[in-house]
């Protein structure tokens, strides 16, 4: 039932998703190299008044491990309880934060497959957090967890603000230190800057870094596959790519400390440290997204991530406890179509990681490769992918964080 459903939306969604066709935006670029004037940054505005007014979340809301959804929950962009449509969320995720149509199709279709109550037609609802009483018959049926209990499908290990599931039990909560460690790491990057730093892909590259490391030296059961590495680069690049404020002078916008940790809901407790406060995702006034003609794309920064940043790429795990990371042999894995050091060349990463998602996703839900191939396929004509005939996909059985759920 799920899947003919599910190819429904996703061949909705991908009919709308052109911008993927030719992977022109692989590398970062910006949209306006000149200063804008205020007349046309009016229309970038979020209005945080009236039906849009924040009020933060109750004890009945969910809130979970996405900080955009969260704070468009409390600005009453998508319902207030966290209980959202699938193309409810497309479309808000467009319309406030400035995503593409790619963008918001790969999240929207990942969240269906995933966390989606296919009891509630049409809506297609999702919880962006826990489950929640009303998809009790979807929990029944082992359909419908929320964003909460996807690990290793959506949700992955290194998040760029949370920690992993089997480091502290718990995924969904922003760990106010690492949050500070990426604004200090902006800070360092741009001194003199601190107030609006530019919103660089780079940075947030070496934090992706950091947190593969702190993942190898804290998380037994860390599990870097094909599809959670490309999860957790695009959700990093998401924090400059759709999170930046803009103004007149910084047309291709800024991070400024108060405004992300606004988005974070995170705010100095009584000893002056960092805390977050649950469901207190909190869009700034006068803020002002990324300008619609210039949308946010998952694809953008994410070769110069790989490329600059190559240990973002390397395809892992640990094996037996903290410390013990070893990285999948890609030639084998790809009976020799692939390595690692080609992965870096041309196309290979995205043809990889395209691939990786074709093989993978039905390795979870049967019958779902036939859909995903046709969606994908129009993504990619013009990839020239090398031909790959499968996966071995027993090399992945010696993690152990893979085998205990994906
Ligand atoms: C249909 C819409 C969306 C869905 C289903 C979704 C889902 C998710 C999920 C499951 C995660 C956790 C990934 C992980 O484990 O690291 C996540 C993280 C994240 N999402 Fe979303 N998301 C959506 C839209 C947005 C939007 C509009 C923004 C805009 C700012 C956004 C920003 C982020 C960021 C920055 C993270 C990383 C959080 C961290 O600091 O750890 N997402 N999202």
């Amino acid at each position: 039932m799920r899947v003919p459903l599910l190819a429904s939306y996703l061949f909705i969604l991908s009919s709308c998703a052109s911008g993927w066709g030719t992977f022109p935006v692989l590398r970062s670029r910006h949209p306006a190299s000149r200063a804008a004037t205020e007349f046309e940054l009016s229309g970038q505005l979020i209005d945080v008044t009236g039906p849009h007014e924040y009020m933060a979340a109750t004890n009945d809301d969910l809130r979970g491990p996405c900080p955009g959804l969260n704070a468009l929950a409390n600005h009453g962009y998508i319902p207030r309880n966290g209980f959202v449509c699938l193309l409810d969320a497309f479309f808000v995720s467009q319309s406030v934060f400035g995503f593409a149509v790619d963008a918001a199709s790969v999240v929207s279709a990942l969240a269906g497959l995933y966390a989606s109550d296919i009891t509630e037609l049409p809506c297609l609802p999702f919880s962006i957090g826990g489950p929640t009483p009303r998809t009790l018959l979807g929990i029944i049926l082992g359909e419908s967890v929320g964003l909460n209990g996807t690990h290793n499908q959506f949700e992955t290990d290194t998040s760029p603000t949370r920690c992993d599931l089997y480091e502290c039990g718990e995924n969904s909560i922003v760990q106010p230190d690492i949050l500070q460690n990426l604004l200090d790491l902006f800070a360092q990057n741009q001194p003199g800057g601190q107030n609006q730093m530019k919103a660089d892909f780079d940075t947030v590259g070496q934090h992706h870094v950091n947190r593969i490391q702190h993942s190898i030296e804290n998380n037994p059961y860390f599990f870097y596959g094909p599809v959670q590495m490309a999860v957790s680069c695009v959700v990093h690049l998401v924090i400059p790519g759709a999170m930046a404020n803009h103004s007149a002078s910084n047309p291709d916008g800024y991070i400024s400390p108060e405004g992300l940790k606004s988005l974070y809901g995170v705010a100095p407790g009584p000893d002056g440290k960092l805390k977050y406060n649950w469901g207190t995702e909190q869009i700034p006034p006068n803020w002002y997204r990324r300008p619609l003609d210039a949308p946010y794309s998952p694809l953008l920064g994410l070769v110069d991530m790989w490329t600059n940043y190559p240990q973002t790429l390397i395809i892992g795990g640990n094996t037996n406890g903290i410390n013990t990371f070893a990285p999948l042999d890609i030639g084998d894995f790809t009976n020799g179509v692939y390595s690692t050091a080609a992965l870096l060349e041309g196309n290979n990463a995205a043809c990889f990681v395209v691939q990786a998602v074709q093989v993978l996703i039905p390795s979870i839900l049967e019958n779902v490769e036939a859909i995903l191939t046709n969606v994908l396929a129009k993504y990619t004509p013009n990839l020239a992918c090398p031909e790959l005939q499968g996966f071995k996909m027993a090399l992945l059985e010696q993690y152990p964080g893979y085998m205990l759920k994906h």
